[in-house]
């Protein structure tokens, strides 16, 4: 496996490079590509930056020119649903573009020529998300999260949905906008701006991907009311500690940290 990893923002990323074994980085198309080994799988690590296009163009190259043979994205998202809550998880089965209406030409969301509107995660990667996902909730979220923090955003139990994550060119910060592509898009969970991007190229290109987002807030009028602290003190610890644990769960990772503080206390 040669894993890439997308984040959309630096602040989601940070975490994963600093924990990268002999990185190197490299520049290609105004992006910055880290090369390395995360818990002894080879890695890629790249900020997207925000956007359809954006993550589109940066699933390209790290399948055609980083060789990557499987891509996960992390990141956060508005809530989907009144049933899930800031400080949830949501992993995607398959993601639609909800802002393509080719309509009356082609049905509403479906990509042109494609006659597919819905492009489906990998079932296999969408699954270790899920495990690393509970890992993570059941043992690091206690001391992973300061407390000031979980106070500030109540995070209290936070949980796991599976579901339809729905990406555009828009972040959503109204009630009726969010509550209408909620009643149009039946299961959606989340909505956010690269992850259908993301799949689709991996679709086009046969690679398997997954996208796993951490909900950052409702997508209603007060969407952007501390959502850079969000990203910062909640996603992106969340981001390390649940792609650590899926890099763990290969079977090949050796936390070395963990080992050496094992073997340190017998
Ligand atoms: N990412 C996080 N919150 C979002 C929102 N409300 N809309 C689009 N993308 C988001």
């Amino acid at each position: 496996m040669r894993l890439g990893i997308i984040s959309a923002l630096a602040e989601e990323q940070q975490g994963l490079v600093d924990a990268m074994e002999s990185p190197y980085k490299l520049i290609h198309g105004q992006r910055e590509y880290w090369v390395g080994q995360l818990w002894e799988i080879d890695a890629v690590c790249v900020l997207s930056r925000i956007g359809k296009v954006a993550a589109a163009v940066t699933t390209t190259t790290l399948v055609e020119k980083f060789g990557v043979t499987h891509i996960l994205f992390t990141g956060v998202a508005g809530s989907g649903d009144k049933t899930i809550a800031v400080g949830d998880i949501v992993v995607a089965e398959s993601l639609v573009q909800h802002d393509m209406d080719a309509s009356p030409l082609f049905p509403r969301f479906e990509v042109p020529l494609t006659g597919m509107s819905h492009f489906a995660a990998d079932h296999g990667l969408a699954m270790r998300l899920v495990d690393a996902a509970y890992a993570f909730l059941g043992s690091d979220f206690m001391d992973a999260i300061d407390a000031d923090e979980k106070a500030v955003f109540k995070l209290t139990r936070p949980r796991i949905h599976r579901g339809l994550i729905a990406s555009g060119d828009q972040f959503v910060n109204d009630g009726a906008h969010i509550h209408a592509l909620n009643a149009a898009l039946p299961g959606l969970v989340a909505v956010e701006m690269e992850g259908a991007a993301v799949a689709q190229v991996c679709y086009e290109l046969g690679v398997p991907c997954a996208v796993i987002r951490t909900i950052s807030d409702n997508a209603n009028e007060n969407a952007a009311i501390d959502f850079m602290r969000f990203v910062k003190s909640v996603a992106a610890r969340y981001a390390y500690y649940i792609v650590r644990r899926f890099c763990l769960q290969d079977g090949g990772g050796v936390d070395k940290d963990q080992a050496s503080s094992e073997s340190a206390g017998t």
